[in-house]
């Protein structure tokens, strides 16, 4: 049998790039650009919170917000919806924001869950299933409705779209094979997934229209195979280089005390789980044998391991999770990351506004030295930041100084992220950073923060005990406290 044709199924009559140039991934839009304040993806935004909010937050969050704009302009975001999630109220809301997202230049794709319509179709046609480990082995015979099904979901997917006035579009850009015989079990038509057809997806991404895969791929030989949409998600987005995928599941948020964590594992006040880094949802899966989410969590940690930065675990059936989590950094969900490191980087010249923005607080109330732009200019090399998303959260320096020294200054963070573990990290990097340098001992000069760096294995010494250069200017009305830590 001949290979099938890659095929779609077209959501909208429009298959041009959408052009709204300010927003755009089109590259050289020649169309006039709208005034910023009046873009249809801003106002409403501006006028929501303008009620509630004093003048000062609402620059930060349309700051906030535009930052992220920027940041993620044109890259691909794959979003999984849970099957309960599309039969929920607030599925269409979903698919509103999603269409903003799309309009805001994010190139989008979405896999939608079927496995309560495929239940519901092959109950109705009275098939019945098996499952083994929770995967469904789906039969020659009930392979078709599976098929049936899945582009059912994936039709409502396409059509709330374009309710939105986004063009979508359903196609077949993954080949399947067969999951074969695995301990004795035939998973007959239940496939994995092989390969992904990225230069067509890509091709369908940048034309303009989001693109939706249902759940089933055929093999070389054109026969159907049913798949995990949460394995699609992954394969999918490590094919195309997407940037994130989000999972919208009928699943509360992570949090303790519902799971248990290692005691390392930073929570918010309220006890959620708001990061994970890919390391260590081994641990965590060993903690909460009987968890439901587990499956997720493990396949989230997976598709880290296959190369995506970030996967984003979201209670769909709240309003508005979609959003929260794209243009808030702490989000509403759980985030499964593949680096910690990768947030901590050298400071580049374009980071200075930033760490600046950190630091006036903690100038104004005298806990830290005032720094100008001209400071940091001179001194950039030696700072370094924790960036999320380009936003700035904290920074710190590492001075070196004579005879083996070096001075660590400006550990800051920003307030609304502190006690997250940042400013230890921070420390940490410093500490490895001074040991390439040859740079043994190090030593902080601080008025109110000694018990902090206490904790962090410094130790209390006196400004005889500093390097001749720091000696000499050091500012005896400050009266700073000195501690200096061995990193050997
Ligand atoms: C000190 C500072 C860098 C800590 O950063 P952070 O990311 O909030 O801290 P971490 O999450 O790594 O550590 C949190 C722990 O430190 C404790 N901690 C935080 N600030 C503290 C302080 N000023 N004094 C004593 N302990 C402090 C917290 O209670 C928490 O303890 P726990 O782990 O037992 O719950 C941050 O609070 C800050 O920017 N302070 C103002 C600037 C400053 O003083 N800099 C030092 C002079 S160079």
């Amino acid at each position: 049998m001949p290979r099938p044709e890659p095929a779609v199924f077209g959501g909208s009559i429009r298959h041009k790039p959408i052009s709204i140039p300010l927003f755009s991934f089109e590259k050289g839009a020649q169309t006039a650009t709208r005034p910023l304040l009046t873009h249809p993806f801003i106002f409403p935004t501006l006028k929501t919170v303008m009620a509630n909010r004093n003048i000062r937050e609402q620059v930060d969050l349309i700051r906030e917000v535009f930052t992220y704009i920027e940041r993620f302009k044109g890259s691909i975001f794959v979003i999984k919806i849970a099957n309960d999630i599309i039969d929920h109220p607030c599925f269409l809301q979903h698919t509103g924001d999603l269409a903003l997202l799309h309009k805001a230049g994010i190139r989008t794709v979405i896999v939608p869950g079927a496995r309560r319509r495929i239940d519901e179709v092959l109950e109705r046609f009275g098939a019945a299933s098996q499952f083994v480990n929770g995967t469904r082995i789906s039969d020659p015979a009930a392979i078709d409705l599976v098929k049936m099904a899945a582009f059912d979901v994936a039709h409502r997917v396409m059509t709330a779209l374009s309710s939105h006035k986004t063009p979508a579009v359903i196609g077949n850009w993954v080949r399947a094979r067969s999951r074969g015989v695995v301990d004795g079990v035939d998973f007959q038509r239940t496939g994995f997934i092989d390969k992904v057809d990225a230069p067509t997806l890509t091709q369908t991404l940048n034309q303009g229209s989001v693109a939706i895969f249902p759940c089933v791929g055929h093999n070389e030989t054109g026969q159907p195979f049913n798949l995990s949409s949460d394995e699609m998600a992954g394969a999918v987005a490590a094919a195309c280089g997407a940037q994130k995928i989000f999972h919208l599941e009928a699943l509360p948020v992570l949090k303790v005390p519902e799971w248990q964590v290692p005691e390392s594992l930073k929570v918010l006040e309220d006890g959620r789980i708001f990061r994970i880094n890919s390391g260590t949802v081994s641990d965590i899966l060993a903690l909460n044998p009987k968890q439901p989410g587990r499956e997720l969590l493990s396949c989230a940690a997976e598709s880290c391991r296959g190369g995506i930065e970030r996967v984003h675990i979201l209670d769909g059936r709240c309003s508005g999770v979609l959003l929260q989590e794209v243009f808030s950094n702490l989000g509403v969900g759980t985030m499964i990351f593949a680096d910690d490191y990768e947030y901590i980087r050298p400071m580049e010249t374009s980071d200075i506004p930033g760490v600046l923005e950190v630091i006036a607080p903690l100038a104004e109330k005298g806990i830290l030295i005032p720094r100008s732009r001209e400071d940091l200019e001179q001194h950039r090399k030696d700072y370094w930041v924790y960036a999320m998303d380009s936003v700035i959260h904290g920074c710190a320096a590492l001075h070196p100084r004579e005879k083996g020294w070096a001075e660590i200054a400006a550990v800051a963070v920003d307030a609304r992220y502190a006690q997250l573990g940042i400013g230890a990290r921070l420390l940490s990097r410093l500490s490895e950073e001074a040991l390439q340098l040859g740079i043994q001992q190090v030593f902080v000069l601080t008025t109110r923060t000694a018990d902090w760096f206490l904790s962090q294995g410094f130790k209390e010494a006196s400004p005889a005990d500093l390097p001749p250069d720091k000696l000499a200017v050091y500012n005896t009305k400050r009266n700073s406290r000195v501690l200096v830590k061995q990193l050997s």
